[in-house]
């Protein structure tokens, strides 16, 4: 069979990551794919970010694809929809949005009006996210589940809002948690809807396999169960619980590890059941994981499954176990927080600069020459595929020695400069023979080039510093013209850090971006693709690098777009009161010491309106480069 022919985004490995959400138009523009509407033309990036640009909403920015959420909540409803009915379970799925993956009231607000038809529900960690929740018309038999540590005004809320007609569940995670919970609902007159939170001794594969298991530190061990239980009947109120959480992880890599870890929250299940616990609900909590790579296999950035298998696996296990049991199927509840959301969103940003690590000329022997600039000019007479490693050993060799010379003030500063120029056009060379074929082993990364990119690592793919998280990263335009260079992307803290050096390429993941040499002429920009989850609030303020701007759209049939909604970044202002700052004392702060400079004559008047302003300028201006 002969191999399909070749693409210069081949690279990129669009096609197996984002299949079904991106495709490289004609003009080599990666294009939005509407997911919801298969016949749609696709909507090109780079000129979605143009007419942004126009309107006045620049990079860096997150750009919110409405139809990509909308098609992440269809996805796991219909699978779960479908494997009922493939297995003949008797209940129905109703699964919960955990708000604490992406709390942004647009965001949250569309998860709520796509999940209706679902009666999509809602999870809440904390008492702000139950004010979230609360804040929100949910379907009438939609559950919003509260877990995490909660104090009595919690439990108040959560019981309070039962009078609204909202279903709202109050997980307990330890014995002690009931208390407060009998308390309040006796001072209230009013009877909570309570869930236990078990603790599963299976350990799952993956970056989160701490979260799962004996250690993790949420739920309760069977003797705090049976406590649980005993204290209910004790007080008349088994009756109130009705559902059994059971959290099996975060991105799972490995379906075997759903099915068992379901096959252990059953046990549980069976047995409160058998302690007379009238249990109607069981919650699986998280982890269904995301295919970053697109590789399919049990890896930390890929899974071996897809969303319809990890449903049937889920409803197959539970029917199984409880028909073995002869217990009624209960209505199935998961929290899939990463797999509903990340998809959504991503990450777009300029490239400001590159610092190139190579050069075109290579300037000619001069009779003043340090003897090692000569013996750096000389490498490349002997420069040839056998004798590369070479080569680099010697250059490296004389560039050393000069720079030492350079230190100590042997050689001058012209002098250093000629023999960097000399040594980058030699790598240059090196790196031209590794395009015709030669293979070079990794020698060659420490000579790729620097893109200055205008974004912040830290607030806006903080899971990229923090646990080596890998996104799809893909120059948007230049698609159909082989890269010429190849990058590691630095973004504009001043931290060494901040930056992105591990990409996902067709061949594996690599150490470096392959790109296209800039022109000044027009913008570079490169996308950080499913960043939904978790980034946008766990991000933080690095050298005050605050929130970016934000752009919500709707893909139109025709190939165009509508702007949703726009949220402008964090300004200077308001980076600097997050950090106890009043813009205001700054101001006036400025202002005084402008007003003294001027009254003792060092500032001329027209000075101090210029000062004045590019100052007020600054501190309501976006935190990025402008
Ligand atoms: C209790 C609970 N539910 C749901 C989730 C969401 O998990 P995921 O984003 O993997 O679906 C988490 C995250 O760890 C969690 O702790």
């Amino acid at each position: 069979m002969s191999k399909p022919a070749t693409q210069p985004h081949d690279v990129y490995a669009i096609d197996r990551w984002g299949r079904d959400l991106f495709s490289v138009l004609e003009n080599g523009d990666l294009g939005l794919k509407n997911p919801m509407r298969v016949d749609a033309a696709p909507v090109s990036l780079p000129d979605i970010m143009s007419d942004l640009e126009e309107r006045g909403i620049h990079a860096p920015l997150v750009l919110r694809v409405s139809p990509f959420l909308e098609h992440g909540i269809r996805h796991i409803n219909a699978s779960f929809a479908q494997a009922i009915a493939q297995v003949g379970y008797n209940g129905v799925y109703r699964g919960v949005f955990p708000i604490k993956v992406n709390q942004q009231a647009q965001v949250i607000d569309r998860i709520v009006q796509f999940g209706r038809q679902y009666s999509y529900g809602l999870e809440a960690g904390s008492k702000a996210e139950l004010v979230i929740a609360l804040a929100h018309r949910l379907a009438r038999d939609a559950l919003i589940v509260c877990n995490g540590v909660k104090d009595a005004e919690f439990i108040s809320l959560a019981l309070l809002s039962r009078k609204l007609g909202f279903n709202t569940v109050v997980v307990l995670e330890s014995p002690k948690e009931l208390e407060t919970v009998l308390t309040v609902a006796a001072e209230l007159g009013q009877e909570p809807l309570l869930g236990v939170r078990v603790k599963l001794t299976n350990q799952i594969g993956g970056a989160w396999s701490e979260s799962s298991g004996d250690r993790s530190t949420f739920g309760m061990h069977t003797d705090q169960l049976v406590a649980v239980i005993d204290r209910l009947k004790e007080a008349g109120m088994l009756h109130c619980l009705k559902l059994q959480h059971s959290h099996l992880g975060s991105q799972i890599p490995d379906v075997n590890d759903v099915r068992r870890a379901t096959r252990e929250a059953c046990r549980y299940f069976i047995e409160l059941t058998r302690e007379g616990v009238e249990l109607t609900h069981l919650d699986l909590g998280g982890g269904l994981g995301v295919d970053y790579t697109g590789e399919k296999n049990a890896s930390e950035n890929s899974i071996n499954y897809s969303v319809a298998e990890y449903a049937t696996n889920i409803v197959e296990t539970v029917a199984y176990e409880l028909d073995g049991a002869g217990l009624d199927h209960p209505v199935l509840v998961t929290e899939s927080g990463r797999a509903v959301v990340a998809t959504s969103s991503m990450l777009i940003f300029n490239v400001l600069e590159a610092t190139l690590y190579d050069g075109q000329t290579s300037p000619d022997a001069a009779p003043d020459d340090h003897h090692l600039v000569g013996d750096l000019i000389a490498v490349q007479d002997y420069l040839k595929p056998a004798r590369v490693q070479e080569c680099l050993n010697d250059a490296a060799y004389y560039r050393n020695e000069l720079r030492a010379l350079f230190r100590r003030g042997f050689i001058d500063l012209r002098q250093m400069a000629r023999a960097e120029q000399i040594y980058l056009s030699l790598m240059s060379k090196i790196k031209r023979l590794a395009e015709s074929g030669t293979d070079f082993g990794d020698q060659l990364e420490k000579l790729t080039d620097i893109y200055h990119c205008n974004f912040s690592l830290f607030q806006s793919l903080p899971d990229v510093w923090a646990i080596d998280q890998l996104h799809p990263v893909v120059p948007l335009q230049q698609l159909n013209v082989v890269p010429d260079r190849r990058a590691v992307l630095a973004d504009i803290t001043c931290d060494s850090d901040g930056k992105v050096d591990r990409f996902i390429l067709d061949d594996g993941v690599s150490p470096s971006l392959p790109v296209h040499s800039l022109s000044d002429a027009t913008h570079y920009y490169i996308g950080v693709f499913y960043v939904g989850a978790y980034q946008e609030t766990l991000g933080d303020l690095h050298n005050l690098f605050g929130d970016t701007n934000v752009a919500t759209i709707e893909l139109r049939d025709d190939g165009d777009f509508d702007l949703l909604h726009e949220q402008e970044g964090d300004t200077i202002a308001e980076v600097l009161s997050y950090v106890e700052y009043d813009p205001r004392d700054c101001v006036d702060a400025f202002r005084q010491m402008v007003d003294q400079a001027t009254s003792e004559k060092r500032l001329k008047a027209a000075d101090r309106k210029a000062l004045m302003t590019a100052y007020r300028g600054s501190i309501s201006g976006y935190t990025y480069y402008e």
